[in-house]
């Protein structure tokens, strides 16, 4: 039987979250410190598992204490992953007990700066492989496009880009609305409870840079 979109909930709020003051559900010592609104994240987790083909390999940028890598996964089927944060964020302690949970091939763990060159250079042998990417890592104008630029160069056709906070954080929104204007990107979904969780497919790969990317690129230069 079909997982429903309460029972997600439900479980949402028994894996705890990182800060009951902020997200409204308690903490969990052994949980999963989630930095979500148990409403949206449900919504969005739902539709995900119930709407979306399974993903062959994945990008999280910005994971915290890797909660939100784990629960997803444990109700959309996610065969490779690749996990991408800086590690500097207090909730990142729990990762190490989290990452064994995972239900995915984790094949690569770059902690590490995601607008460095290093990361780069450990992401680019993936080229054309990657289909889903969750992106909640910095949350400035500037960092969440240089993170948009760095998946595009590994994604292949038609995959699905997640967003965290697109309706909240006010530089967040601003991407958000570029996306909605960029001829490269069609949103599928956009979960706004609170916090703003968007689903997008990106339509070109590795093609020439028009539009938003030639902004980018010339912002970034
Ligand atoms: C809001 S938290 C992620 C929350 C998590 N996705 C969740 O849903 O529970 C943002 C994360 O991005 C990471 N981060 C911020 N800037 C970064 C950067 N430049 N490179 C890599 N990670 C970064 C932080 O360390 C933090 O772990």
């Amino acid at each position: 039987m079909e997982i429903s979109r309460d029972q997600i909930k439900q479980a949402v709020i028994e894996a705890g979250s990182s800060d009951e003051g902020f997200f409204h559900f308690p903490e969990n010592e052994n949980g999963l410190y989630l930095q979500q609104d148990p409403d949206e994240y449900a919504d969005f987790v739902h539709y995900m598992a119930t709407q979306l083909p399974p993903s062959k390999f994945s990008l999280d940028i910005g994971i915290a204490s890797g909660g939100q890598t784990k629960f997803l996964r444990d109700y959309y089927q996610v065969e490779k992953t690749i996990v991408l944060d800086i590690g500097l964020h207090e909730a990142f302690v729990h990762w190490e007990r989290i990452k064994p949970t995972v239900n995915t091939n984790l094949v690569l763990e770059l902690i590490m700066d995601s607008h460095s060159k290093e990361a780069r250079k450990a992401l680019l042998p993936y080229q054309g492989q990657i289909d889903f990417t969750f992106i909640d890592g910095d949350h400035s104008y500037k960092g969440l496009m240089q993170d948009i630029e760095l998946a595009k160069e590994i994604v292949k056709k038609d995959c699905i880009f997640v967003f965290h906070d697109t309706g909240a954080v006010p530089d967040c929104v601003r991407v958000f609305k570029e996306l909605e204007k960029d001829p490269d990107f069609e949103m599928l979904a956009n979960f706004d409870t609170r916090f703003g969780i968007s689903v997008w497919k990106y339509l070109a790969v590795n093609g020439p840079k028009t539009g938003l990317r030639k902004k980018i690129s010339k912002l970034l230069s």
